[in-house]
């Protein structure tokens, strides 16, 4: 049983040297995912071992896939083909993480056994019916409960058929929950997303060996085929990178370099924002790895300034934003969101929750129904409450580098869930932070 942590940051320092974040958390789902369901071994370095993925090789290990490791991001998977999962003798709990059991729901659906997934508090509260229905036209039959929240009650010997769906929301998680169950349906599935969202599932089963065509906005694939075990490196994630790009970027003197990020053009929503508001960023030596391109991010300190965020850029920054606030209330002016609906489903209600937060230490910060509106300011120490939400911990905890006095942060465990490590590595950069049990 995790205990309850807070952080604790003294104000003021700057951030300097190079470090690796952790794996990208997006990308090591889907290689614990594609790996299970391939035939042959396929070897993953880089995997993220925080508890969202931990929870996904969990589910599949309590569906017979044998796997070593995780050791130091070494995973090796002994694939059990598309049609080797066995029953699980217990629900399986997806902790903390939404993509673990959207993505895991599109699989389940094809299967011969019945199946469950649970979650923890954060998670029992989230939305699954945008999965549950499309999946349920493809013919999955699939129980939620009131509201359409977990746990989903998953029937087994139900073939899926392809189907063409058109998403409502732009998310990555619908699209690849429809791809994943397209695997084992009759004739073709298409997805169409109303914005490009992340497409890490796309590349991969690309580099499973399966065909996935993408027209525009259109991805369709037919199922019945095979994947073919492949060795996977996965690149650090952008989205923990980003803590310390605003980190670096609103503590004077910073000068830092954030190695092997992954910089897929789905997902650099956060260095497109952040250069128009101002940041000294530069992409070094870039390359692809495994399918997706990797940069080193130089980042050095700079005047920012407050912007109207492109409505463009929301679904390829949507997990940033609480950092992105975070330059915002550093910046000069006024930061205006706008089309970030999706925030407010996220492990918290993250525009609550940020400006809350933000209130807290001094920031005139207004929420919108889809957005917010943050005026750059001083921003004084204070104590927040993270509401177990690791983007919200780690937000606050970068605060306290332009902040006037101490920052307190409440409720940190679950940075865990995608960033283990993240103290000591904050630390080692420059940022004067400590635990407090
Ligand atoms: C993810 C997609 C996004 C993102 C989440 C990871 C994924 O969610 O917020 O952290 O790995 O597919 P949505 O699909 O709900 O936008």
């Amino acid at each position: 049983m995790n205990k309850s942590i807070d952080y604790l940051v003294q104000p003021g320092g700057k951030l300097t040297g190079r470090i690796r974040v952790p794996g990208d958390k997006s990308i090591s789902h889907r290689a614990v995912m594609l790996g299970s369901l391939a035939e042959g071994e396929t070897r993953v370095t880089g995997l993220l071992e925080g508890e969202d993925v931990l929870s996904t090789l969990g589910a599949f290990r309590a569906m017979g896939v044998r796997a070593e490791g995780p050791d130091k991001g070494k995973l090796v998977i002994h694939g059990a083909g598309l049609h080797g999962l066995k029953a699980p003798r217990n629900p399986l709990d997806m902790g903390n993480s939404g993509t673990a059991m959207r993505l895991m729901a599109g699989i389940l659906a094809g299967q011969a056994f019945d199946s469950e997934l649970i979650g923890d508090e954060s998670l029992s509260k989230r939305p699954m019916k945008r999965v549950a229905d499309p999946l349920g036209r493809m013919g999955a039959v699939i129980q939620t409960v009131e509201g359409g929240r977990p746990p989903l009650r998953i029937k087994g010997g139900q073939k899926p058929c392809g189907i063409e769906y058109q998403m409502p929301v732009a998310s990555a998680q619908v699209k690849s929950s429809l791809l994943l169950a397209g695997l084992y349906a009759d004739g073709e599935t298409t997805v169409t997303e109303p914005a490009p969202t992340r497409d890490h599932t796309e590349r991969m089963l690309r580099g499973f060996g399966y065909a996935v065509k993408t027209d525009g906005a259109r991805i369709s694939l037919r199922g019945g085929g095979r994947l073919k075990a492949c060795n996977i490196d996965v690149p650090a994630d952008i989205s923990s990178a980003t803590f310390f790009l605003v980190g670096a970027s609103i503590a004077p003197g910073s000068d830092l370099v954030l190695e092997h990020v992954g910089i897929n053009p789905t997902r650099i929503g956060v260095l497109n924002i952040l250069k128009l508001m101002g940041a000294n960023l530069e992409l070094l030596n870039t390359r692809e790895v495994g399918g997706e391109p990797v940069a080193d991010i130089r980042v050095r300190a700079a005047k920012l300034r407050g912007i109207r965020i492109p409505e463009d850029q929301a679904p390829l920054a949507i997990d940033e934003f609480p950092a992105l606030f975070i330059a915002a209330a550093c910046a000069s002016g006024e930061t205006i969101l706008t089309g970030a609906h999706e925030l407010r489903v996220k492990e918290s209600d993250r525009i609550a929750v940020m400006a809350q937060g933000l209130k807290q230490v001094g920031i005139d910060a207004r929420e919108t129904p889809d957005g917010i509106i943050i005026q750059g300011g001083r921003l004084q120490g204070g104590e927040i409450d993270s509401h177990g939400d690791h983007r919200i911990a780690m937000s606050f905890a970068v605060a306290g580098l332009c902040a006037t006095g101490p920052v307190t942060v409440r409720d940190c465990k679950n940075v865990d869930t995608s960033f283990p490590g993240f103290v000591g590595l904050a630390a080692q950069a420059g940022l004067s932070i400590r635990v407090v049990q």
